[in-house]
């Protein structure tokens, strides 16, 4: 595939003409914080509104996740807008996510306190007025616990378990506040069609989806 030449935040990096904004700079060591993008997925998306940059000579900031590459693009991921918007879409997020980080086993390589820390925003903001669900925690599964409450609905899972591994065991379920990812008919994990593999797990951002072995898991 052709090569393009582009400059991000005053860096000079080549990547394949075509390719998203979010992966080529992620590739050259630029941060574009981003919940909902998946490399291998073809359509993006672009639900969770964090990946936004500027790119110079266009009005509006767009999602790093959507936009290709193209020669002589001149992007900026630290520009006002930029970072107006996707600060405003972590405090939405954290509107309804249960900040107890020292006693979650994703605590210190959880994507939003990263994510949070790179924004400025305090992850207690109080921006949004909070809404925390209370939704029973599934221990069900032999090898992984999933609370819903702590889900930011990014999809990553669910991409996984229903179009690469093709078995579709959990799914979104409900619309607006009440919109979560479940298996079908809302049963326990243990009684799906659910095969332990894990691999969801592996790509939750948050401690929503966490192995049974991992250190600070309660069960
Ligand atoms: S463990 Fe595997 S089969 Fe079960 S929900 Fe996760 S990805 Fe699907
Ligand atoms: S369980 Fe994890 S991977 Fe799945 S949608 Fe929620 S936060 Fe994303
Ligand atoms: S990563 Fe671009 S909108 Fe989620």
């Amino acid at each position: 595939m052709k090569s393009v030449s582009l400059i991000i935040d005053g860096k000079e990096i080549r990547a394949s003409e075509g390719q998203k904004i979010l992966w080529a700079a992620l590739d050259n060591g630029i941060y574009i914080p981003n919940l909902c993008a998946i490399r291998e997925r073809s359509e993006p998306t672009a639900a969770c509104r964090l990946c936004f940059v500027e790119i110079e000579g266009k009005d509006m900031p767009v999602t790093a996740c959507t936009e290709p590459v193209r020669e002589g693009l001149v992007i900026n991921t630290k520009g006002p807008r930029a970072l107006r918007l996707a600060r405003t879409a972590l405090e939405l997020i954290l509107s309804n996510h249960p900040v107890n980080c020292a006693k979650c086993p994703r605590n210190g390589s959880c994507e939003l306190q990263i994510i949070a820390k790179h924004l400025g925003v305090k992850l207690t903001t109080r921006k949004f007025r909070k809404f925390l669900p209370a939704l029973p925690v599934d221990s069900s599964s032999p090898v992984f616990v999933y609370d819903p409450n702590k889900c930011v609905l990014c999809g990553r899972c669910v991409w996984v378990c229903q179009e690469k591994l093709g078995i579709g065991a959990i799914g979104f379920a409900y619309r607006g506040f009440q919109r979560m990812v479940t298996t079908f008919s809302n049963e326990p994990v243990i009684q799906s069609i659910c095969q332990s593999c894990g691999d969801c797990v592996i790509v939750c951002p948050t401690g929503a989806l966490v192995f049974k072995n991992a250190k600070g898991v309660e069960i």
